[in-house]
């Protein structure tokens, strides 16, 4: 079945350049199952048709509080009271403003606070506006009554400034949506991620690193959060925003990541470790930065092994349901399986690293995944759905374990 089937969703559109997507925004919803019908507000307009809307969507589009004709036909409570989800994007400053303070000068902002349906905003504006003090008091206090906050993402602006502000994409926006018709099936439980790359330092000023992005691991902590889990990410650098209700522990050396996994693994019913943790760290950080020598062409730096943060997990007594990645060029299910014995995983993931589109820093990934006596594989699709279908398969197997 469909994520998305017969789910109502108000699509509702504010006044930013972003909304000229929202017809093909639209289209994605429905194909998902999704019932949508659109709200633009007066700015809105001026960006998108309401009749290209009202084409995609199969309803007229609502875009006045005091307008009779449509008060008849569905009237704003009653819209308010249809919807299981309230997606308002292009989100612009205006509306996170009125949202924040309880306007209700419009149909969308009444409509808001009409309902007793989940509210997701995807934020669009310029970069400057977006991290102006004011918005961001308006979004913390969104936060802090469980308004979802979808993205911005970083990138070109159509002003010209590069930034953060801009609209997620419209199939990203889609598989976010998700999350609120994702069954909650992890309730009481705490799962423990670990994600992103290590940083060894070589002195203060020079490190060894790989380019992981963090993605795949961001991503499981969504689909777990989604699930309604407790979700521990435990990150090293990246470039991204952790998920909303994620506890956030940010580490930078393999041995920080592994103090830190093994404290909190201890009392997690799921230990998933997708960091690209370093193998080697080096043996002695130099105190002052290392100066090049003129009369020697050759220098060497002296590597030891870091703990296996994953193995070390496994081998708890206490040991929560522990999954680890494999990233492989050859022999992928081998390998993978001969990882899963020797490190005591109870579910290893395998990608195969050789093809450029899926796994290191790709937004996609497909995966083979493999217990001691069950395979499964995961198509190729982006990070946020095969994501989702590993938590579905952990969670069943976790729960056949016990
Ligand atoms: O042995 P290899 O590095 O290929 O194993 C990959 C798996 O082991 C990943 O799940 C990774 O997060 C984990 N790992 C770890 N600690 C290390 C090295 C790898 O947890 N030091």
């Amino acid at each position: 079945m469909k994520i998305l089937q017969d789910k109502k969703i108000v699509l509702a559109i504010t006044g930013g350049i972003a909304a000229y997507k929202t017809p093909e925004l639209v289209r994605r919803l429905k194909e998902q199952g999704a019932d949508v019908r659109v709200v633009l507000t007066a700015s809105a307009k001026a960006f998108v048709s309401s009749l290209s809307l009202q084409a995609v969507s199969g309803y007229a589009v609502a875009d006045s509080l005091l307008d009779p004709q449509a008060e008849l036909a569905m009237g704003h409570i009653e819209l308010a009271k249809w919807a299981d989800l309230i997606l308002i994007a292009p989100a612009t400053a205006n509306i996170i403003a009125k949202l924040a303070h309880g306007l209700a000068d419009d149909l969308l902002s009444t409509l808001c606070l009409a309902t007793s349906a989940p509210i997701a905003i995807a934020p669009a504006m310029n970069q400057q506006m977006w991290h102006a003090p004011a918005t961001q008091e308006n979004i913390a206090t969104l936060i802090n009554r469980q308004i979802a906050i979808l993205g911005p993402g970083a990138g070109e602006q159509a002003c010209g400034d590069v930034g953060l502000g801009r609209m997620l994409d419209v199939d990203e926006l889609v598989s976010l949506s998700t999350q609120f018709f994702t069954p909650k099936i992890l309730t009481e439980q705490h799962w423990v991620i670990t994600a992103g790359p290590t940083r060894e330092a070589i002195d203060p000023v020079r490190y060894i690193s790989n380019h992981s992005s963090g993605k795949m691991g961001y991503a499981l902590a969504q689909a777990a959060l989604n699930a309604g889990a407790k979700v521990s990410l435990i990150s090293g650098p990246v470039a991204l925003t952790a998920p909303q209700g994620a506890h956030l522990i940010n580490v930078s050396s393999a041995l920080e990541m592994h103090q830190q996994s093994l404290m909190l693994a201890e009392q997690a019913d799921v230990f998933i470790a997708c960091a690209a943790v370093a193998d080697y760290r080096v043996a002695e950080v130099a105190k002052q930065k290392i100066k090049k020598h003129d009369d020697n062409d050759n220098m060497q730096l002296n590597l030891v092994k870091n703990p296996d943060i994953v193995a070390d997990v496994a081998a708890l007594t206490a040991k929560p349901f522990t999954v680890g990645f494999a990233a492989e060029t050859q022999k992928v299910a081998q390998y993978a399986q001969e990882k899963l014995i020797r490190k005591n995983l109870d579910l290893i993931a395998a990608n195969d690293v050789a093809q450029s589109n899926q796994g290191f820093n790709s937004d996609n990934n497909a995966l083979q995944v493999f217990t001691r006596d069950q395979q499964f594989e995961i198509p190729l699709a982006s990070k946020s759905k095969v994501a989702a279908q590993l938590v579905t398969i952990i969670a069943a197997q976790n729960n056949n374990k016990g």
